[in-house]
C-alpha cells in the first residue's frame, strides 16, 4: 500500500510557526520507498533530559491524572487517580510552589466510545459532550484544584496529534504493514496468539476469545495500518530505565517494566483503517486510517503543556511532566510505548510515572464492564467530600489492590477523625474555655511552665514528624505521608491522656499548647488531603488563614507561628455521620 500525501490539504491548522516548520521539513523528507525502508537504530548514545526543561528555564510543577475513558459514568477507581494527582499538586503549592499545574480531562476518541455512542444511539460528540461533563463535574465536586481539563476532542489537541504524527515520520518511525493479530475494544489494545486464550464467559457460558493479561473479550483483526518502529527503542528505554531505577513507583512495577522491554518489544501498530474506526483523529493526509487512540491519547499531556512548543518555550507551561499519575492497567502505555514516542523526537521524558493499584469490590477489580462500581457522586454525599479523599488516600493501595466497603469508610471516620482529630481538637478547646490565645502568648513570652520529661517526649517527636511526612511526599508515597500525619494525632492523643492537662494544673498550660501545636501542625500538613477539613480544623485554632505563611510547609514547625489563638466559636469538626445519627 502506497502512502500517500502525508499533509492533508487545508484542515492541518498548525500554528503559523509550527506551519513553516513542517513547510522547511516536507520539503527535506525522504520519498516514499526510502520510507518503507526499515530504520536502523542509531547507535550514537543519547541522553534523555529528566531534569531541566529543554530550555533550562524554570518552569512549573506539572502533574497530571490519566484521561478518563467517557463510554461509561466515573466510578471511586476514577475518582482515585484523580485524588491522588490532586493531593501530590496540593503538596507543592503547600511548598510555596504556588504556579503547579495539574491537568485532567477526558479520553473521547477510539472504538470504545464509538461502539457506546453506538449502543447508546446518539451522535458520537454529542455522546461524548454529555459524558465528559460528569467527569469534569467529579473533579469539581472532588475538590480538584485542576488547571485544565482537557478533551482529546479539543481543537488543539488533534493539530498537537497530527503535529506529532508527521514528526514522527518525517524523522522515519512510522511504516505501513499488514497486521494481524487480536484486539480488544475493551482495553484499546492489539495481543498477539500468544497473550489470548479461550475462555468461558460466567454470565453467559459462551466460549470466547480473551487476553490472558485483562480477561476483556477480543476480535481477530487483520487490517494494513501504520506502524511505529517501537523494537528500535528497546535498547534506549533499558538505557533509560537503568539511569534512572526509580523513574517509576512504587519499585515492583519498574521491576515489570524492565523484564517486559528486556523480553523484546514488537513494532506497535497506530492506526486503524477508517472502516473499523471513524471516531478519531484522521492520519495527516491519509484519509483512510485513523490514528490509534493510545497515541492520541496520550499527547493530551503535551498538548495542555503548549506542544507544538514554540522554539524556545518548551517548558513554560511546565513539560517535561514531574508526575504522571496513572493506574497499574496502564503501565505499559505509559512506561513503554510513551518514553519511546518522545525518544522518537527527542522530546524530555516525563520525570516520574507514579502508579496506583485497583479498588476492588468482594476481591475483583472495581470497573464499569464487570459492573461492580461505587458511584462516586453518591458515596460524596453521603461521607462527604474530605471524608472520601481522606479514605481513598489512607486505604488505597500503590503497590497493593484495596477492597472498597462502606462499613471500612465508617470506621476509619470513627477511629481516625471522629475520635482522633476531632475529639483530641474539642477537648482541649473545651480545657482552653474555647481561647487559645493565653496558652500560646505565655509560648511567645517564654513563660510555659518547665517542660517535663513527657513534654520533651513530644515536642522533640514534633520537631522531626513534618519532615517524614515531607519525605514520604518526595518519594510520591501520599499513603504514607497521610499515615505519617495521623501518627501525629495519635501520638498527642497519647500524650494529651499520659498528661493529664484536666488534672495536673501547674503543668496544664504547657500541654495545652503542645497538643495545639500537635493540632497546628497536622492541619497544615492535612491540606492537601482534606482542604476544607483542614481549613475548619485550622480556623478552629484562630491561624490567620488568610496568610499564606501560617498555612504553608515552613509553617508546619513546632513553635513557628506564636500569633494563633484568640476567642472561637464552637464546633464540631466531624458530627456523627448522617447514616449513624
Ligand atoms: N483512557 C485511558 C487512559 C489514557 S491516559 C493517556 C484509560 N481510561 S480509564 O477511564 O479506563 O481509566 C482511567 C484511570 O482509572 C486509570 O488510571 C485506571 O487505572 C483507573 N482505574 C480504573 N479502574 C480502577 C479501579 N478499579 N481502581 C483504581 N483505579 C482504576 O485507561
Amino acid at each position: 500500500m502506497a502512502i500517500p500525501m502525508l499533509i492533508s490539504r487545508g484542515e492541518f491548522r498548525a500554528v503559523p510557526w509550527a506551519a513553516q516548520l513542517l513547510a522547511a521539513k516536507r520539503s527535506s523528507w525522504r520519498c516514499v520507498s526510502c520510507r518503507h525502508a526499515r530504520l536502523v537504530p542509531s547507535t550514537r548514545p543519547r541522553r534523555f533530559a529528566t531534569a531541566a526543561s529543554a530550555d533550562g528555564s524554570k518552569k512549573p510543577y506539572y502533574i497530571t491524572t490519566p484521561i478518563f475513558y467517557v463510554n461509561a459514568a466515573p466510578h471511586v477507581g476514577h475518582l482515585y487517580s484523580m485524588v491522588i494527582a490532586d493531593v501530590l499538586k496540593r503538596w507543592q503549592v503547600l511548598l510555596g510552589k504556588s504556579d503547579a499545574q495539574l491537568l485532567t480531562g477526558t479520553d473521547e476518541h477510539g472504538m470504545k466510545i464509538q461502539r457506546a455512542a453506538q449502543d447508546a444511539e446518539m451522535d458520537t460528540q454529542a455522546f461524548c459532550d454529555m459524558n465528559c461533563k460528569t467527569f469534569e463535574a467529579l473533579a469539581k465536586a472532588t475538590n480538584i484544584d485542576y488547571n485544565h481539563f482537557i478533551r482529546t476532542t479539543d481543537a488543539a489537541h488533534k493539530e498537537a496529534v497530527q503535529y506529532f504524527w508527521e514528526m514522527l515520520n518525517h524523522r522515519g518511525y512510522i511504516y505501513t504493514d499488514k497486521h494481524e493479530g487480536w484486539y480488544s475494544v475493551s482495553d484499546e489494545t492489539f495481543y498477539p496468539q500468544s497473550s489470548v486464550h479461550m475462555a468461558l464467559d460466567p454470565s453467559t457460558g459462551r466460549k470466547r476469545m480473551v487476553s490472558m493479561e485483562t480477561g476483556k473479550e477480543v476480535e481477530w483483526s487483520s487490517e494494513t495500518n501504520y506502524h511505529f518502529r517501537l523494537s528500535a527503542f528497546k535498547d534506549r528505554l533499558l538505557q533509560f530505565y537503568k539511569e534512572n531505577p526509580t523513574w517509576v513507583t512504587p519499585n515492583r512495577y519498574m521491576a515489570d517494566v524492565v523484564k517486559s522491554v528486556s523480553s523484546g518489544l514488537q513494532d506497535l501498530s497506530i492506526s486503524r483503517p477508517v472502516e473499523r474506526l471513524t471516531w478519531g483523529i484522521q492520519v495527516p493526509g491519509d484519509e483512510t486510517q485513523t490514528i490509534y487512540v493510545w497515541l492520541d491519547a496520550l499527547i493530551n499531556y503535551l498538548t495542555k503543556a503548549g506542544y507544538p512548543f514554540p522554539p524556545g518555550q518548551e517548558g513554560r507551561l511546565g513539560w517535561p511532566a514531574d508526575v504522571h499519575v496513572v493506574g497499574k492497567d496502564i503501565v505499559r502505555f505509559h512506561c513503554v510505548y510513551w518514553p519511546a514516542f518522545l525518544m522518537a523526537l527527542d522530546l524530555p521524558l516525563p520525570r516520574n510515572v507514579l502508579t496506583h493499584a485497583h479498588w476492588t469490590m468482594n476481591r475483583e477489580k472495581m470497573s464499569k464492564s464487570t459492573g461492580n462500581v461505587v458511584n462516586p457522586f453518591f458515596a460524596i454525599d453521603r461521607f462527604g467530600v474530605d471524608v472520601m479523599r481522606f479514605f481513598l488516600t489512607y486505604q488505597g493501595g500503590l503497590a497493593d489492590d484495596a477492597d472498597y466497603d462502606n462499613e471500612y469508610i465508617i470506621r476509619d471516620y470513627k477511629k481516625m477523625l471522629q475520635w482522633g482529630l476531632g475529639n483530641l481538637a474539642h477537648r482541649i478547646m473545651g480545657i482552653a474555655k474555647w481561647n487559645l490565645r493565653p496558652y500560646v502568648s505565655a509560648a511567645a513570652s517564654d513563660q510555659l511552665p518547665p517542660a517535663t520529661p513527657l513534654d520533651l517526649e513530644h515536642q522533640s517527636f514534633l520537631e522531626t514528624a513534618p519532615a517524614k511526612v515531607a519525605e514520604h511526599m518526595e518519594s510520591l508515597d501520599p499513603r504514607a505521608a497521610l499515615r505519617e500525619t495521623i501518627v501525629i494525632i495519635e501520638k498527642a492523643n497519647k500524650y494529651f491522656h499520659a498528661a493529664e492537662p484536666w488534672k495536673n494544673r501547674d503543668q496544664n498550660q504547657r500541654i495545652v499548647y503542645n497538643v495545639c501545636e500537635s493540632l497546628r501542625i497536622s492541619g497544615i500538613l492535612l491540606q492537601p488531603f482534606m482542604p476544607s477539613k483542614s481549613q475548619e480544623l485550622l480556623e478552629l485554632l484562630r491561624i490567620n488563614t488568610a496568610d499564606a505563611s501560617k498555612r504553608n510547609f515552613s509553617a508546619a514547625a513546632f513553635g513557628a507561628d506564636l500569633e494563633y489563638g484568640g476567642e472561637s466559636k464552637k464546633h464540631v469538626l466531624f458530627p456523627p455521620l448522617a447514616s449513624e445519627e
